[in-house]
Order: structure tokens, then C-alpha cells, then sequence
């Protein structure tokens, strides 16, 4: 999360757009071995199945949408809303589903529905910008039926809020000409008195916007809107949104403007028309499907640390994504992954300030893999309108910045050899396998079943744990999708979770571990089990986290068991771990203070704030997951506390990954503030990871790892030699966690990685370019004695000295790499 001290000043006016129908990789699936099951349709106290082959089946249609007056009909909007906030200070009475015709929206194209949409959001007493840091107590999803909201003034968003439209008939949120909003139509951080924004950008956790048509056309193409203000942090998405703006000379429309924050994720967007179709600047971001139309810039990246751009299609604009800005002497865009794309009839593809002079040295790295540039006369533009790489061709692969394969650095620029990339890990087109969140459109409520209904109260005081595991084995039992209504489900022994399961939560349910099952170190013990070992098929699961309550020494979050095969893959889609730092957890400010005034040793050592053994465990004989937007968090500060102060919270190993056979897709994951390691990948291949993102603890040194979590033969753990490094007068902590680490693995390639050390001891003076980066000595680790075909495009890193560790010989030290706030390698390989 960290504040960034390089908040940009951008005053950009953009704007673009014009959309069409997006499309979603969905893939259709068998009924096989299900349909045997289905003779048992009297449901008893089944266990649900140990080794059964399940696959997701497919949908009842509903009848078709022509001339059917239930064609719009959607699940979300039918079923029973009986989601509770269990930590509020009101459960019984605060409301989590808000129809916004139910405050008085009208949808008719001619009502100013501003103030009712923002009545629904803003109801009970919710956490507002400005006056409200952060909080987990008031969940809301407010969800708009099919219409046409005319608005004359901004839908302000608040904490913790799903905004979701009827996927099956977009509603159009549609300024009025005469708009009076301020920056955004959806204003989800707005600017308060004194020009601050109303949330902490890198503080703005759980939100969520999808299935609009958000429609500029109305307001004079001369006027500078923006559809979408969204400077925000982890665990954030807009999905399925289309925006439409003025393609007309001179228009000033824009669709997206990001300028802040830890972001973040968001996919199936388009843009037609508008200056610019999006202005993004923000620490780093995943963003895929998108289509833009007609628009001057398609994409204006303001500043970055790392950006990850899939999928993306361009056509008929004048730039296509333009990395200039800053110019050739400060050039604030520090480096992007931009794959399996086309740039189509624009006569610049992508416009950089990238030269031989050009500083920072390393800033405005780039890498292209599997793009088109389709009557495109330039693909890319360096510094001073030079032609760095010709248009209208396909690239395999292309890059500019520093490399190191795995020795240099070498300075360059031109064709690079592509990822060989493994077949199971691809779709169509040789591009990389894409599935966005269901959103069960064609399901019907009856295809649903409610954990409240089916006894588990998520009241967080109710053991559920009997409850929820029998609502869990019915709903999959009776092929159904199970939805986990708002609420903190209590559990005490392990929950696990079948193949063929189809779970949805509603504005983030909780799972909540408790007890001394999870409590022994040296017995660790899965919260969630995805399918048993040795089961096969596959699961979705999307919009839950998974967390521990106090000590919970051996809690491993998520254990990921199934062997799904690489056509039908499990996902997980904003499903988080979330360990401290928010109320029900009993590990917040009042527990786990920070104290770096203390030198912690094992003796003095809070034990009661050890919260969980491990976050994702992919075990080694489970295959074929597809993780999209999750977000593994060791709580750093306290996210209900008003001055959000920091606390120390132990939990032992981030993501690890020990599947031997892989087929592993990670688009926009991020692991933080584990004591051993963010992400391991062990006997590990066939990953394709991109942009993942991770952080140090804070508290280290203070005590350094592996402190409280001893050393695991079994799970490859790292071992940290308590020593300290030097280099000329700077003295440099060795033991801080790793941000990633590949031991004995091949084929794992990483499409964009911010691994960042801005802490010691709760002090960010080790962070700093001018100070030798010295919170931790490095904190990319491969043993590549064991280890082949490795590629990570754009390392970027903070705080550390040397980005890379091959084999315990240290390099690539930063001084060599500077990119303004982060250190950049464009491209690492192994020989
Ligand atoms: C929208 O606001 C403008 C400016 O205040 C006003 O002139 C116009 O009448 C409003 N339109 C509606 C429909 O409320
Ligand atoms: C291309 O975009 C311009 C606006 O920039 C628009 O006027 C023109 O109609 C578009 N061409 C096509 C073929 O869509
Ligand atoms: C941690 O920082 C504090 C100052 O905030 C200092 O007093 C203390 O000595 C430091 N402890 C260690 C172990 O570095």
C-alpha cells in the first residue's frame, strides 16, 4: 500500500471512446460424470465427493432474448438479499444490497438520478471520502437494473463498495450537457477542500465497477469530462464497462483518469472516441481486454512503475498508448509490458521519449511480445520523433532498456527472442489463455443457493463451520452456484471445497479461521481446500477472502489441491487473503501495535500476533488454476483504525507454488508483508505471471527473518544467514523476506514485477536512490543450478541494493539500473 512520494501533479484533460460488444472468454463446458450424480436428487448429510471428475456444466439457457420480457432478468437482482455486516455496529439493521430504484433512481433518461444513486451508496452511515480513512464495516454492493441514469453531477463512490450493473442489459449512466460534476462522472476518490483526495489512493482496497455503458456524447465535445475517476490500490477492478465519447475535432473527452495509487486490475473495457480513451498514472496495474475506437490517444500513461498491458486493441486513433510524457530529460513512465495486442490504422503505435540520452537511464523500459501493427507506419517512436521500430508488421518480441541474461547490464534496444511459450498455457492465436470473472448471466435464482439459507449465519460469533461446508457440498452436489451473502463465516477446522464448485461471495464474505485447530506451527492445517489431493476438475470461485482470527500459527489460507486440466481450468477471481488489520480479526491496532522503538528478539516477541503459516499453497501434484486479480495481504496498518496506524502481524510464507506439472495463469496478483518470502516457486514450471507485485515486511529487520517461523525442509524454505552485508560505508540487512523466489523450476515467466523494500524498522530513510537502497541486500532469489528458462520483463524494484541473486552471487546493483522512484531491468534471463 505504501503512500508514494511520487503522487503525480496531472491536470491532463483527456478523454476518448466509442465501444462494442465485449467479449468474454468464457468457455464452455461438459456435463459428464455430473450427470451421473444427479440421480442422487434427494440430498442427505453427503460429504461431498473425495475424487470425483467434475466440470463446471453448462448453463440452463434462458429463453431466448428476443421479444422475452425476462431477457434482462439477472440472479443478483432476484434473489433473496439477506447479507449481513457482522462488525458493524448495527448488523441487524445495516443494509449490504442496494437497489438504486429502490432510493428512488428512476433509469428514464431524463430524471437527474445523481442524488438517489448517491443516496444508495451513501446510506448507513457508510465511510465517506473525506472524513473516513478506510473500512471493512460497511459493505455495499449497489447494483443498477437495465436504464438510462441521467446524471447532472458526479455518483460519488464510497469505501467498500461493489457498484454493478445488469450484465444482460447494460444500464448507461449518462451525464447530462449542462453536467456540474466535478472530476468523473463515477468519482471514486474525490478531490476535497485543500486538494487532497478523499481516500489515501495507495489506501483504496475491495472495490469493485462493472457492466455499464458510461455515455459522454451528451456534454459538448469541447468540455473536458472524464467518465471514471479511479486512483486506487490493491484488490480494486472495473470490468465490462464501455464508454462513448466524442470523436469530433478538438473533442476533450476522456474515459478513465487514474493519477494515483497501488493498483490494481481491470479488464473488458472499451473506449470509442475522446482525447484520450484512458490517462492512467499509478504505481503499477494489470489491464487487459480493451478495445479502443476513434480516440486521439488511446492510452496516455502519465507515470508508472510497472504496468502489464494483454490483449489490447487499437484502431483508428493518432497514438496508440504514448509513454512520452516527462520528455526525454525526465521521463516519468518507468516501464510497460505491452502483449498480444494490435495496433491497427494509427499512424503511431506506441509513442516513448526513450533515447540514447534519455533519463532516468533505465526509465521508459518496454517490451512488446506478440503484437500487430496493422497500417501502423511507426510501431514505436523514441525520443525526438525517431523511428525505433518500423510499423506494419507482426513483433514477436521487442524490447528497449537494460538486460541482464543473465549477466550485464547491457543497454538495448530491438527484436529480443520471445518466451517459448508452452501450448497449455495459450488460446487462440498464440495468445496466452484469458478468462474474465463469471458473472453467471445466464443463470437463473434458482440455480443459486444461499449459505444463510442453508444454516451457516456468517453472524461472526456462530461456529459455521458444519454449516457452510454442508451448504458448500450441497450446492455442488445439486450443480448449483453457491453464494456466500455478506457476512463473516466462522470456521474452525478446515473447509474444503469440491471440484465442480461454483462459489460467489457479495462484497467480499469472509471466511474466518479461529481456534487451535489452526494454532500448531508444526501441524499447519489448509482454511480453504480446494479439492482434495489427487482430486480432479476444477472450481470458480470469486468475490470472498479468506482470513484468520488472532493467533493462528499454522493457518494456511488457501490450499490448492485439483489436477484441472489445462482446457478447463480452475479460477479464482477476487477471491483475497487478508491476514490482520481489519475488526473481527483480534490482530488490529489495540493487539499488534507497531514497535520499532523495541528490539524484538523471540523472547519479546508478540506470540499472539503470529497469524497465519502460509497464504496460497498450489500443492505439487495440482495443476490448471487461473488466478485473476487476487491479493494476498499481510496487514501492515490497522484498516478501521482513523489514523490508520501500523501494526506488526507475522505470517510465515506468501504464495508458494510447488506444482510440478504448473499450467498457472497470475494476471494482476500481488503478495505483501510475509516474513519468508512473497512468492516461491519450487519444483515449480509453466507460469505465466504478470504484474505481480510484492512488499517486505515493515518490521524487518526488526527481527529479521526467519524469525518466528522456523526452517521447513519440506516446503524449500529459504534459509537466512543472520549477517549483515557492506558495501564501502553502508551497512545493508541481509535477512528481509524475498519478493520472489525460483528454486529448482523451469519455464516460469514474469510479465512485469514490482518487488518492493521501502521499510526498516518501520523507517522508509533505506529507501531511497540517493541513500544506496539498502533496506534488504536483494530480494529476487534463483538457484540456477536447478533452475531454466526464466524470464521476468520489467524488475522493477525499491529499496534493495542488488535487484538479483542467482546462486547466492549477488547483482545488478541498483546504481546501475536508476528509474526514478524504482530500479529497472527490462528484460532477465537465465542462460
Ligand atoms: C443540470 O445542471 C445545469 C446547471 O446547473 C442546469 O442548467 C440544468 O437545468 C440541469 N439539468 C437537469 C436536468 O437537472
Ligand atoms: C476514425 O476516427 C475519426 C475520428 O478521429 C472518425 O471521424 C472516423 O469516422 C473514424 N473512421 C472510421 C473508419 O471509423
Ligand atoms: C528502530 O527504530 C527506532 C526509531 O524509530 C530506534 O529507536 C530503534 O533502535 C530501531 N531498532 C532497531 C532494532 O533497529
Amino acid at each position: 500500500m505504501w503512500k508514494s512520494t511520487l503522487l503525480a501533479t496531472v491536470l491532463a484533460a483527456i478523454s476518448g471512446t466509442q465501444a462494442q460488444h465485449v467479449h468474454l472468454q468464457i468457455p464452455e463446458v461438459a456435463q459428464d460424470v455430473h450427470s451421473m450424480l444427479q440421480k442422487f436428487n434427494q440430498y442427505t448429510d453427503y460429504n461431498g465427493p473425495s475424487s470425483t471428475y467434475w466440470q463446471h456444466p453448462s448453463p440452463k439457457p434462458k429463453p431466448h432474448k428476443m421479444n422475452n420480457p425476462h431477457a434482462c432478468d439477472y440472479w443478483m437482482e432476484d434473489i433473496k438479499h439477506q447479507g449481513i455486516a457482522a462488525f458493524n455496529s448495527d448488523p441487524s439493521g445495516y443494509q449490504v444490497f442496494r437497489n438504486v430504484k429502490d432510493f428512488g433512481a428512476k433509469g428514464d433518461g431524463v430524471t437527474d438520478d445523481a442524488p438517489a444513486i448517491n443516496a444508495a451508496i451513501s446510506s448507513g452511515g457508510r465511510c465517506a471520502p473525506g472524513s473516513c480513512g478506510s473500512s471493512t464495516t460497511t459493505p455495499a454492493v449497489v447494483y443498477f437494473p437495465p436504464g438510462v441514469y441521467a446524471v447532472n453531477s458526479s455518483i460519488i463512490d464510497y469505501y467498500y463498495t461493489q457498484i454493478i450493473g445488469n450484465p444482460n442489459c447494460l444500464p448507461t449512466i449518462r451525464p447530462f450537457p449542462l453536467f456540474q460534476g466535478g472530476l468523473g462522472v463515477i468519482d471514486a476518490n474525490p478531490y476535497q477542500p485543500g486538494g487532497v483526495l478523499g481516500f489515501g489512493a495507495t489506501n483504496v482496497f475491495f472495490r469493485q465497477l462493472r457492466n455499464f455503458i458510461i455515455d459522454l456524447t451528451l456534454v459538448p465535445h469541447t468540455s473536458s469530462i472524464t467518465g471514471v475517476h479511479w486512483p486506487t490500490a490493491q484488490a480494486t477492478s472495473i470490468q465490462n464497462v464501455q464508454f462513448k465519447m466524442s470523436s469530433a475535432p478538438g473533442t476533450q473527452h476522456q474515459g478513465i483518469f487514474i493519477e494515483s495509487g497501488s493498483g490494481g486490475f481491470m479488464t473488458d473495457l472499451t473506449f470509442d472516441g475522446g482525447l484520450n480513451g484512458a490517462a492512467f498514472g499509478n504505481q503499477q496495474f494489470t489491464m487487459r481486454g480493451f478495445t479502443f475506437r476513434n480516440c486521439v490517444t488511446a492510452i496516455s500513461q502519465i507515470w508508472d512503475w510497472g504496468w502489464t498491458y494483454q490483449g489490447i486493441s487499437i484502431d483508428n486513433c493518432s497514438v496508440g498508448l504514448d509513454m512520452s510524457s516527462g520528455g526525454p530529460s525526465a521521463q516519468s513512465v518507468g516501464s510497460v509490458v505491452f502483449i498480444d495486442s494490435t495496433i491497427s490504422n494509427t499512424p503511431v503505435g506506441i509513442k516513448t521519449a526513450y533515447g540514447p540520452n534519455s533519463q532516468p537511464p533505465a526509465a521508459g523500459s518496454l517490451i512488446l511480445e506478440n503484437v500487430d501493427f496493422n497500417n501502423v507506419q511507426i510501431a514505436v517512436q523514441g525520443a525526438n520523433g525517431v523511428t525505433a521500430l518500423q510499423g506494419n508488421q507482426h513483433v514477436a518480441a521487442w524490447g528497449e532498456g537494460h538486460s541482464y541474461t543473465p549477466t550485464g547490464p547491457n543497454n538495448f534496444q530491438g527484436t529480443i527472442t520471445p518466451v517459448n511459450r508452452p501450448a497449455s498455457l495459450l488460446q487462440g492465436g498464440g495468445r496466452y489463455y484469458t478468462r474474465s470473472k463469471p458473472q453467471y448471466e445466464d443463470y437463473r435464482k434458482q440455480d443459486f443457493v444461499s449459505a444463510r439459507q442453508r444454516g451457516a449465519t456468517g453472524d461472526g460469533r456462530t461456529d459455521d463451520t458444519a454449516a457452510l461446508q454442508k451448504a458448500i457440498d450441497f450446492a455442488a452436489f445439486k450443480n448449483r452456484i453457491l453464494f456466500l451473502d455478506h457476512g463473516d463465516y466462522i470456521v474452525t477446522s478446515t473447509i474444503n471445497i469440491p471440484a465442480g464448485s461454483r462459489i460467489v461471495g457479495e462484497s467480499y464474505s469472509v471466511i474466518l479461521s479461529q481456534g487451535a485447530f489452526f494454532n500448531d506451527m508444526s501441524n499447519p492445517k489448509p482454511v480453504v481446500q480446494i479439492g482434495r489431493r489427487g482430486e480432479t476438475g476444477s472450481v470458480e470461485l470469486s468475490d470472498f477472502i479468506v482470513s484468520t482470527q488472532g493467533q493462528q500459527e499454522g493457518a494456511t489460507l488457501i490450499e490448492y489441491n485439483l489436477e484441472s486440466s489445462a482446457g478447463s481450468p480452475s479460477g479464482l477471481w477476487d477471491v483475497h487473503v487478508r491476514v490482520g488489520g481489519f475488526a473481527g480479526s483480534n490482530l488490529q491496532y489495540a493487539q499488534c501495535p507497531s514497535r520499532p522503538g523495541t528490539t524484538i528478539t523471540s523472547s519479546n516477541l508478540k506470540q499472539s500476533c503470529i497469524a497465519a503459516y502460509m497464504g496460497l499453497h498450489i500443492t505439487s501434484s495440482a495443476s490448471g488454476l487461473y488466478l485473476e486479480n487476487t491479493w494476498f495481504w499481510t496487514a501492515d496498518h490497522d484498516i478501521e483504525d482513523p489514523g490508520l496506524r501500523q501494526i506488526t502481524i507475522y505470517a510465515g510464507r506468501g504464495l508458494l507454488d510447488q506444482s510440478t506439472a504448473g499450467t498457472i495463469w497470475m494476471y494482476g496478483t500481488s503478495v505483501e508483508h510475509f516474513t519468508l518470502y512473497q512468492y516461491q516457486f519450487s519444483n515449480a514450471k509453466n507460469v505465466f505471471a504478470g504484474q505481480i507485485q510484492t512488499e517486505t515486511p515493515y518490521y524487518q529487520p526488526n527481527p529479521s527473518a526467519p524469525l518466528p517461523f522456523p526452517y521447513v525442509a519440506a516446503l524449500n524454505d529459504p534459509k537466512f544467514p543472520d549477517k549483515t552485508a557492506t558495501d564501502g560505508s553502508l551497512v545493508i540487512p541481509d535477512a528481509n523476506a524475498w519478493g520472489l523466489r525460483i528454486v529448482a523450476s523451469s519455464a516460469i515467466y514474469v510479465y512485469g514485477a514490482g518487488l518492493y523494500s521501502f521499510f526498516n524498522n518501520y523507517s522508509t530513510m533505506c529507501s531511497n536512490q540517493g541513500g544506496g537502497e539498502i533496506c534488504q541486500n536483494s530480494i529476487l532469489d534463483i538457484e540456477k543450478s536447478s533452475s531454466s528458462d526464466i524470464t521476468v520483463y520489467n524488475l522493477n524494484t525499491v529499496g534493495t541494493h542488488y535487484m538479483l541473486e542467482i546462486n547466492g552471487q549477488v547483482s545488478a546493483l541498483y546504481s546501475q539500473n536508476l528509474d526514478g522512484f524504482v530500479d529497472t531491468i527490462a528484460l532477465f534471463r537465465t542462460a
